[in-house]
């Protein structure tokens, strides 16, 4: 059997949706399209709670040429592996947040028998035949814990969001045992050449590794690939949805509210990593320094609400709501509210619209593994009269897309000026932009994403590629 037909394993925390209808996130937008076009295997939680959690039955839905298997949580796993490790240790801590981060033995307990667990129910599914790609920050123990069920094939990992230097990482008590861990893996893919630096930083200072500079490190004798692939989108598929009846009546609500005024959109999970309330501070600073925008922009902020039974994201909510209840009641007009915030969440096709509709979209982050939603809304401009990106400095899209207005988001007269350069800017200074963006965004898609991991893991001899033990078990 060559590598080509070999099956594709996936395996993510979310899984699905497979078709292109839902609300999904970057995540599960990029793995969709991967197992639409090869099929296979897709493996994670199914989003529930019972009392048997990992132990449960599996559940499976056949989607096309592809199965989605999953399993539920009980309540301690759901506090412990989601709730706890992964969102409040390694989430902030990833996202460089050292300051809001929490550490407890409990839960980074749970979480590495989650981890265990889920590779004790794929292991009976897989043979050394089929190719495992393993997804985002939930699961940096799996692959050392499917080698241990005994799994010789090919496994890759890849982070969907950023990787911090070693001098934040180290303040995780069991950062050695974590990236050890990683070590299992044959291929490790990070979406930015900072993080791949990062990771290959803690390798080297910390464990004592070996760079060799052509993308390999070793570390105590077992080589592993590190590269970075920045992820992409179907980025025709974007634009098609653009052009739907949806989307048309999504751009036609957002034209009306807006009254012939500039509209400003902002689309993220309720996040603190997003830079919602910063972005808010330099919407009310254009208000300030350039008050011709008084009654002729206006700012949407669509942010549906995310991992709200966390005190961090419920805080935010309120401090969001609070500072544009503040800003609407400063410079409100009886036909004129400059802050509109949305917590509903839209589809895919809807949002295609309010991109479309948006002379400026404000991408900016303060910390980011690669931000779709800055490709999307390129993507989904009209070619003959496109907006304008704002991106920020710390958004891995940054690396890419360098023709947008590059913000730091953490000055709000930065972010003021370039909403207003953004607000100003020629009709012919816009299209030369966005043709550049364009270019990168339909030239670098999921698609391309998919094919260039899926390759370099192809081309890595499996589980051993070392003279070293291929199980790293911290
Ligand atoms: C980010 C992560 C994904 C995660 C998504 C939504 O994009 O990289 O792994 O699924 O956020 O967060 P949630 O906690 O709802 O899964």
């Amino acid at each position: 059997m060559t590598d080509r037909q070999k099956r594709l394993v996936v395996v993510s925390n979310r899984v699905g949706p497979l078709s292109d209808e839902g609300k999904a996130g970057g995540l599960a937008v990029g793995l969709a399209d991967a197992l639409r076009r090869r099929g296979g295997l897709w493996f994670g939680w199914s989003g529930e709670v019972s009392t048997q959690g990992t132990f449960s039955e599996l559940k499976t839905e056949i989607v096309g040429s592809t199965a989605m298997v999953t399993i539920d949580l009980n309540e301690e796993e759901l506090q412990g592996f989601y709730f706890g490790y992964a969102n409040k240790s390694l989430w902030p801590l990833l996202h460089y947040r050292l300051d809001i981060a929490q550490f407890d033995r409990q839960s980074d307990r749970i979480y590495r028998s989650v981890n265990q667990r889920f590779a004790a129910r794929l292991s009976p599914q897989i043979d050394g035949n089929d190719i495992v790609w393993v997804h985002d920050y939930h699961f940096f123990y799996l692959g050392s814990e499917l080698r241990q069920c005994g799994f010789g094939g090919r496994l890759g990992f890849f982070l969907h969001i950023p990787f911090c230097p070693p001098e934040i990482l180290t303040a995780l008590p069991s950062s050695h045992d974590l990236v050890r861990a990683m070590l299992a893996y044959d291929v490790i893919g990070f979406q930015t050449e900072v993080d791949r630096r990062n990771f290959v930083a803690f390798c080297v200072q910390e464990l004592g590794g070996e760079d060799f500079g052509d993308g390999r490190i070793r570390v105590r004798g077992r080589t592993v690939r590190v590269s970075a692939f920045p992820i992409g989108i179907d980025a025709e598929g974007f634009a098609d949805f653009a052009l739907t009846p949806e989307a048309v009546e999504h751009e036609d609500m957002v034209r009306d509210i807006a009254h012939g005024r500039h509209q400003i959109v902002g689309v993220d999970r309720l996040d603190y990593s997003k830079g919602i309330i910063e972005r808010l501070r330099g919407f009310e600073q254009l208000l300030e320094d350039y008050p011709e925008n008084r009654g002729a922009s206006q700012f949407l902020q669509v942010a549906p609400l995310s991992r709200s039974e966390l005190d961090a994201y419920a805080e935010l909510r309120n401090e969001v709501e609070q500072l544009a209840g503040n800003i609407n009641g400063r410079f409100a007009t009886l036909d004129w509210t400059p802050v509109q915030i949305m917590t509903r969440g839209f589809t895919r096709r809807a949002l295609a619209g309010i991109y479309r509709a948006a002379r400026v979209c404000m991408v900016t982050p303060l910390r980011d593994g690669m931000n779709l939603v800055a490709k999307e809304y390129i993507a989904a401009q009209d070619v003959r009269d496109p907006g304008v990106l704002v991106l920020s400095r710390f958004a891995g899209a940054r690396e890419e897309l360098a023709e947008a207005l590059i913000v730091n988001p953490y000055s709000s007269e930065d972010v003021a000026r370039a909403m207003q350069r953004a607000l100003t800017m020629s009709l012919a200074e816009r299209l030369e932009r966005h043709a550049a963006l364009r270019k990168t965004v339909f030239g670098n898609t999921a698609a391309h994403w998919c094919a260039a991991f899926l390759n370099a893991l192809e081309d890595e001899a499996p589980g051993a590629s070392s003279e070293g033990d291929p199980v790293i078990a911290p």
